[in-house]
């Protein structure tokens, strides 16, 4: 649904070159809800500005439902009228809301109705169904500063969807508001997308937001994507940084020359029996330091941090056996060194 080729966006400002995109590939597919991560500065805002081309790109295209925005971009009256119709399909919903405080809250929805040149009566029918979808009809005729800071988030994606918008793209819409509220707002997001059938894209920090609503997610690092998947595919990954965050096993060994593993099952894959097998087969003793179960999109994923008495030189062989029985195995950084030298 949304796909970003070989995106850069390099901006000049005294003299200066800073390469906010620095060859993006992103491909977000019908449907998903897909959550953009990174570190300020990192390009994410840059990013989801070029997919609505508020922003142009440097070079690289953007297709938005199968049309190249970026051919469309600044080549003649045709295209631009073709653009804009297709950026009115595009809803976005910003972090500090952007309501115009001397409208009601329909009127603020009704906005991006009159700029389509919709009729009173039908832009008036189409707002108070929006507010309805958000759960806010009873506030139709307050005014912004009337409303809590969730409430004017409900405005705002109100008022992404009046153009009846295939994809929804969003800033940290949340990251103004508390935690409770910011449940309640990506659970509207979610059920929104399910029930319209929208594409989401959102920037956040948080990576509970993922945890909650994510199919899948990419982290950006100096204008690039570093990882991306789908939240089953990254925390079957190797060393993923995001894997890592989204599901943190934690646990400090209990002292010098001991091997740290983090193991990963998918699915119904039982944990119990591998560390047994494991600790008869070797006749090794092995120590839980942590372990947690968490459902991703409906299916269960756990994570265990075991320790193994001696060196990673020592454990090669039960690592091994483990490899074989199944579960993901990630030896931690605390061996890394002993793993460096092994390699020398
Ligand atoms: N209009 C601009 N002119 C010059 N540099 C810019 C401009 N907009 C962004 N940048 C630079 O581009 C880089 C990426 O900025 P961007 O706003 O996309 O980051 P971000 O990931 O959204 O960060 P944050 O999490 O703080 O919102 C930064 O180094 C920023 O300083
Ligand atoms: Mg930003």
């Amino acid at each position: 649904m949304i796909t970003t080729t070989g995106l850069r966006k390099v901006y000049h400002s005294r003299g200066r070159e800073t390469a906010a995109l620095d060859g993006v590939d992103l491909h977000v597919r019908e449907g998903e809800v897909y959550g953009v991560l990174g570190r300020s500065g990192a390009g994410k805002s840059t990013l989801i500005r070029c997919v609505n081309m508020l922003e142009r790109p440097t070079s690289g295209t953007v297709e938005v439902d199968g049309q190249d925005l970026t051919a469309l971009a600044g080549r003649g009256r045709r295209s631009r009228a073709e653009l804009r119709a297709a950026r009115s399909r595009i809803g976005m919903v910003f972090q500090h809301f952007n309501l115009l405080s001397s409208r009601t809250v329909q009127g603020n929805v009704e906005l991006p109705l009159e700029i389509l040149g919709v009729t009173g009566q039908e832009r008036a029918r189409k707002a108070r169904e929006l507010l309805d979808l958000v759960g806010l009809t009873d506030k139709a005729k307050a005014y912004p500063a009337q409303l809590s800071g969730g409430q004017k988030q409900r405005v705002g994606i109100a008022r992404a969807l009046a153009g009846d918008p295939k994809v929804l793209l969003s800033d940290e819409a949340t990251s103004a508001l508390d935690p409770e509220t910011t449940r309640s707002i990506l659970q509207l997001l979610r059920d929104l997308g399910r029930h319209l059938g929208l594409t989401v894209l959102l920037i956040t920090h948080e990576m509970d937001v993922v945890k909650a609503v994510c199919d899948s997610a990419a982290l950006m690092k100096a204008g690039r994507i570093v990882e991306s998947g789908t939240v089953t595919e990254l925390l079957a990954t190797p060393g993923s940084e995001l894997a890592q965050e989204l599901f943190p096993v934690g646990g400090e060994p209990s002292g010098e020359g001991r091997t740290v593993v983090d193991l990963t099952f998918h699915g119904e894959a039982a944990t119990e029996p591998v560390i047994s097998r494991l600790s008869r087969t070797y006749n090794v003793e092995v120590s839980i330091l942590g372990a947690a179960i968490e459902t991703f999109g409906g299916r269960q994923v756990g994570r265990m941090r075991i320790e193994l008495p001696g060196r990673f030189e020592e454990n090669v062989v039960p690592i091994g056996f483990l490899r074989e029985q199944g579960p993901q195995v990630d030896v931690a950084d605390v061996a890394a060194d002993a793993r460096k030298e092994l390699v020398k």
